[in-house]
């Protein structure tokens, strides 16, 4: 992300670098040329008076030949001169990009390392306050009152749990380590990813139906079984009772192309551009059981996809569901 905003930042100072050049050697140019046509004309006049005429009097005759020999030259060592501050500044200016973006890199990568370090620090009183609540849940001479707001913490908890295990994901995946790669079946990962979701899914009598192709890439099985889950999660999550989720994956021109496709509520169109977003989360009412959830999910998968230099994309019509299209390099 940083080296093509460098590149970016290097194209606008040369930008205004080559413009001021530009405009400065064509400002002389253009003195130069009525310069010497205003010589030329002086000395046609002072001719035409005769006052020259005697050879051997006045200045040489400028010939026109001459002059128009010296404006090829002068825009030459101009177009040189300008190539040379092409050159030179072009790499001062990827210098001063870098200078430029250095603090900015710095002050992001901390906030990550914080927000890594910070839900890894949760873990352990998370887990610690877990297990109490479930000892304690389990004791005899409880009150049902108590019971009741011990199973509420015990929820909480496991809430908490669950999100500090996602950021500490997208911290993971957005640093430069996080994953490792290696030759993985794409129908594998699928096949597990329908799995983990097949109960879920049978609560609301979903079918998933799949049509997988054999594709290999190079990648981490585990993050992409996660992205897929969430796609798959969501399609069942968002979609109404007895409906299909369809999962598609084909090979097509050296890339592999997962579809999960439902017929769910859909996504409007100005709420499509964000929900990739973190904590984003579109206007669920229409659903009509509460679904839950932190709105994290869909940017873990994107972090994880373009880690593997692939893309997402969304294709959604309200009322009528939603069509997730994940492509992958398959070299
Ligand atoms: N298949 C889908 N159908 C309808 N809405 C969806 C679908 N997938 C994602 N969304 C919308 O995108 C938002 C973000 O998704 P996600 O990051 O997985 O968060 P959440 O935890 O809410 O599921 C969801 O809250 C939902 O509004
Ligand atoms: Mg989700």
């Amino acid at each position: 992300m940083f080296h093509s905003a460098r590149i970016k930042l290097t194209l606008w100072y040369l930008l205004i670098i080559m413009a001021i050049s530009v405009l400065f050697s064509l400002t002389i140019y253009r003195f130069q040329v009525t310069e010497s046509e205003r010589i030329l004309l002086r000395q046609r006049v002072g001719i035409e008076r005769g006052g020259f005429l005697r050879p051997g009097f006045g200045p040489p005759e400028l010939e026109p030949e001459i002059l128009k020999e010296a404006q090829r030259r002068l825009m030459l060592n101009l177009i040189l001169i300008n190539l040379g501050v092409l050159i030179i500044s072009g790499g001062a200016a990827y210098f001063l990009a870098g200078r430029t973006l250095k603090p900015i890199e710095k002050a992001l990568e901390n906030q990550k390392r914080f927000v890594a370090d910070a839900s890894h620090e949760l873990r352990t009183p998370l887990t610690t306050m877990k297990t109490e609540l479930e000892v304690n849940l389990r004791s005899k001479g409880l009150v049902e009152e108590a019971k009741k707001i011990l199973e509420s913490n015990l929820e909480e908890v496991d809430k908490l749990g669950y999100l500090s295990d996602k950021l500490l994901r997208l911290s993971c995946y957005e640093q430069k380590e996080g994953l490792s790669f290696t030759s993985i079946s794409l129908k594998e990962a699928l096949e597990e990813a329908v799995e983990k979701h097949t109960s879920l899914a049978k609560s609301k009598k979903i079918e998933i139906v799949k049509d997988l192709e054999e594709v290999g890439i190079q990648g981490d099985f585990a993050a992409l079984v996660e992205a897929f889950g969430t796609m798959l999660d969501n399609a069942v999550k968002y979609s109404p009772k007895e409906s299909k989720v369809n999962v598609d994956l084909q090979s097509k021109d050296g890339k592999a192309v997962v579809m999960i496709q439902d017929s769910g509520v859909g996504i409007k169109a100005s709420e499509l551009p964000h929900i990739f977003d973190r904590f984003y989360r579109a206007d669920t009412s229409r659903t009509k059981e509460k679904v839950t959830g932190f709105g994290l999910g869909l940017s873990i998968a994107r972090a994880a996809v373009e880690k593997h230099h692939g893309k997402i994309e969304v294709v959604s019509t309200p009322g009528k569901g939603s069509t997730f299209t994940v492509i992958l390099p398959t070299a």
